[in-house]
């Protein structure tokens, strides 16, 4: 089935597994060292941050919880300035919690931003970023990132999690997606 999936990327991969997994292997180890005595709660935003999020906390050696939600941009696709529409909710009450928002990458912001807001109005003892892509060429919105894996190029990138058209989710790599795929 790789093999299929692999057809429509190119062949040299942004970032194989292995050099993915070294950087989650440090970021876990330095999640681990800061949260120490605090039982901190890792936030994830479905779907594509799934992948990362079960391989980060797979590498934190102190006790934590987890918990996902689900969201979309409010507004159309060309419109920036809308709020965070929830589809899935937390299951845990935040208040006092030290919350870790997991992200699979960080683009423009938007998003990111918006629910950074609404989980501070919640009550968090604290809110920290962890992404594990960064692709700082289109940020519109500021955000502080505790946590950051590695800096991709302003592409479209499919694998580890992150997909085209709801595909590739399951590539262990991050690889470009050939053009012609979506322009076809
Ligand atoms: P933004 O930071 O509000 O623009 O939203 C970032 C979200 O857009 C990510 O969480 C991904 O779901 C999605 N995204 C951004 N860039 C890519 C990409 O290159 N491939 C696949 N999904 C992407
Ligand atoms: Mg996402």
């Amino acid at each position: 089935m790789t093999e299929d999936l692999r057809r429509d990327v190119e062949e040299t991969a942004v970032y194989t597994k292995e050099e993915i997994h070294r950087e989650v292997a440090r970021m876990g180890a330095a999640i681990s060292r800061d949260y120490a005595g605090r039982n901190p709660l890792l936030i994830s935003v479905l779907k594509g941050a799934f992948v990362f999020m079960a391989d980060l906390v797979r590498e934190i050696t102190i006790p934590c919880e987890l918990d996902f939600m689900a969201v979309s941009s409010y507004g159309s696709g060309t419109e920036s300035s809308g709020r965070v529409r929830i589809l899935k909710d937390l299951d845990t009450n935040i208040e006092g919690r030290h919350v870790i928002i997991v992200e699979d990458v960080l683009d423009s912001g938007v998003t990111l931003s918006k629910l950074i807001t609404m989980l501070q109005s919640r009550g968090a003892a604290s809110l920290a970023v962890c992404t594990m892509f960064d692709k700082p060429a289109r940020r519109r919105a500021q955000v502080d990132v505790a946590y950051r894996g590695l800096t991709i190029p302003d592409a479209f990138v499919v694998g580890y999690g992150l997909d085209y058209a709801e595909k590739y989710r399951n590539l262990p790599d991050l690889c470009v997606l050939k053009p012609e795929v979506y322009t076809k």
